[in-house]
C-alpha cells in the first residue's frame, strides 16, 4: 500500500511517498480502506518538528481519516467488515495512527461509524475542527447566546467550524484573516464582521465593533509576539483561549501585561490533552451532537481543494500559503 512517511523533520520535500505491508488489526482493532483524508495544520508542524507531541520517525503523517473497515480483530463485536467510519489517530488520544496512507489500522473504540447522509470527504473533514471548536465555545468557555467571540483564522478549517457552531448558539462572531479576498469568503459564510489584520489595526475595530466593551472570548490559533494584544480587546472577565500557534509562541513575559489587565483569563486548549484523555464520555457526547448538526445541515465543513494522496507536498505547501478557505483533502 502507498503511504506518506517522513524520516526527518523539513520543509515539503521530506515527504515521501512509500510502499508498505498492508497492516494486520490486533485482536481490539480493525482494518479501514481510506476514501479521504484530511490534513490538519498540525501535520505541517509535526512535519517541521514545531509540534507539542511528535510521533516518533520515522512515522506517517496524518491525525484522521474516512474510510471503509475491511477486517476486524477476534474480540471485536460492534464493529463489521463494510461499516463506514472516521477516526482520530492523535497519539495524545489513542495510539498514534498515521493517515495518509491507503489502510490504516485503528482501534476499534475509537472509530466514528459515518451513517449514508454523509459523504466520505465529510467524514473527513469534520472530526478534529468541529470537536475542538465545540469544546472550546461550550465545555471551556461555556458561551452564551448574545455574547461575543473574536476568531482568529477565522475562515481556516477551525475557524469555518467556529463561525458555524456560533451562529447556531447565537453568538456574535468577529473574524480576522489576512486578505479581503477571504474577508469577503467570511461574509459569505455568514460571519458577523470581518477584520484583515494586514490592513486594519485590529484593537481599535474590535473596540469600536463591541462599542469600547471588548468581547466575551477570544479563540486565538495564530499566537506569536503580538499575543498580548489580545488583553486590550477583551471585555471584563473575558478570556482567552490560545489553541495554535500558526505565528510562533507567544512571548515568554505574559505576566507584565496581564498585570496591566487585572481579570481577565488566559487558558489554553488542545482536543485529546483538555478533553479526549480525561472526558471520552463528553468526547463521545459530542461526537453523537455533532453528526446530528451535520445529517440536518446546520453545520457543514467547506473543502477548499482535494489533492492525489501522493501529491501532499503540494497541498502541504498551499496549506501554508495562507490561501486556502476550509479544508484541504487527500483522495487515495
Ligand atoms: N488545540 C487543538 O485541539 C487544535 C485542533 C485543531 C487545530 N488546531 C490549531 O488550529 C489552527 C488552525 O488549524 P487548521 O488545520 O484549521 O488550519 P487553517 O486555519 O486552515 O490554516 C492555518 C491558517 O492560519 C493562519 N495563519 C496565521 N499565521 C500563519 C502563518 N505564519 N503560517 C500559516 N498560517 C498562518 C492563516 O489564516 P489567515 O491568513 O486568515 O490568518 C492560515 O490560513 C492551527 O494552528 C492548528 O494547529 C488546534
Amino acid at each position: 500500500m502507498k503511504a506518506i512517511q517522513i524520516s526527518e523533520t523539513g520543509g515539503p520535500e521530506v515527504l515521501a511517498c512509500v510502499e508498505l505491508e498492508i497492516p494486520t488489526p490486533g485482536a481490539e482493532q480493525v482494518l479501514v480502506r481510506t476514501e479521504a483524508i484530511s490534513i490538519n495544520f498540525a501535520d505541517v508542524l509535526i512535519r517541521e518538528g514545531l509540534y507539542p507531541l511528535m510521533p516518533t520517525l520515522p512515522a506517517v503523517l496524518g491525525l484522521e481519516a474516512s474510510g471503509v473497515v475491511e477486517a476486524v480483530g477476534n474480540a471485536v463485536t460492534h464493529v463489521k467488515v463494510g461499516q463506514r467510519v472516521a477516526f482520530i489517530g492523535d497519539g495524545c488520544y489513542s495510539e498514534y495512527v498515521g493517515c495518509y496512507s491507503e489502510y490504516v489500522v485503528a482501534d476499534a473504540s475509537a472509530l466514528i461509524p459515518i451513517p449514508d447522509a454523509l459523504d466520505s470527504d465529510t467524514a473527513a473533514a469534520f472530526p478534529i475542527n468541529y470537536l475542538a471548536a465545540y469544546h472550546m465555545l461550550h465545555t471551556v468557555a461555556k458561551a452564551e447566546k448574545g455574547q461575543s467571540v473574536l476568531s482568529y483564522a477565522a475562515v481556516g478549517g477551525v475557524g469555518i467550524a467556529i463561525i458555524q457552531l456560533a451562529k447556531l448558539a447565537g453568538l456574535k462572531v468577529i473574524g480576522l484573516t489576512s486578505s479581503d479576498e477571504k474577508a469577503a469568503r467570511a461574509k459569505e459564510l455568514g460571519i458577523d464582521h470581518i477584520i484583515n489584520y494586514k490592513t486594519q489595526n485590529v484593537v481599535e475595530e474590535v473596540r469600536k465593533l463591541t462599542h469600547g466593551k471588548g468581547v466575551e472570548l477570544i479563540l486565538d490559533s495564530v499566537a506569536g509576539p503580538s499575543f498580548p494584544n489580545n488583553f486590550e480587546m477583551l471585555a471584563p472577565l473575558g478570556q482567552v483561549i490560545m489553541y495554535g500557534m500558526a505565528g510562533g509562541p507567544p512571548p515568554e513575559n505574559l505576566l507584565e501585561p496581564l498585570m496591566a489587565h487585572l481579570g481577565v483569563g488566559v487558558r489554553s486548549f488542545h482536543l485529546f490533552a483538555s478533553i479526549g484523555v480525561h472526558f471520552p464520555d463528553l468526547m463521545a457526547d459530542s461526537i453523537r451532537t455533532l453528526i446530528g448538526y451535520l445529517v440536518e445541515k446546520k453545520v457543514a465543513p467547506v473543502i477548499h481543494d482535494r489533492f492525489p494522496l501522493t501529491e501532499v507536498a503540494q497541498a502541504h505547501k498551499l496549506l501554508q500559503s495562507q490561501k486556502t478557505v476550509g479544508k484541504l483533502i487527500l483522495k487515495p
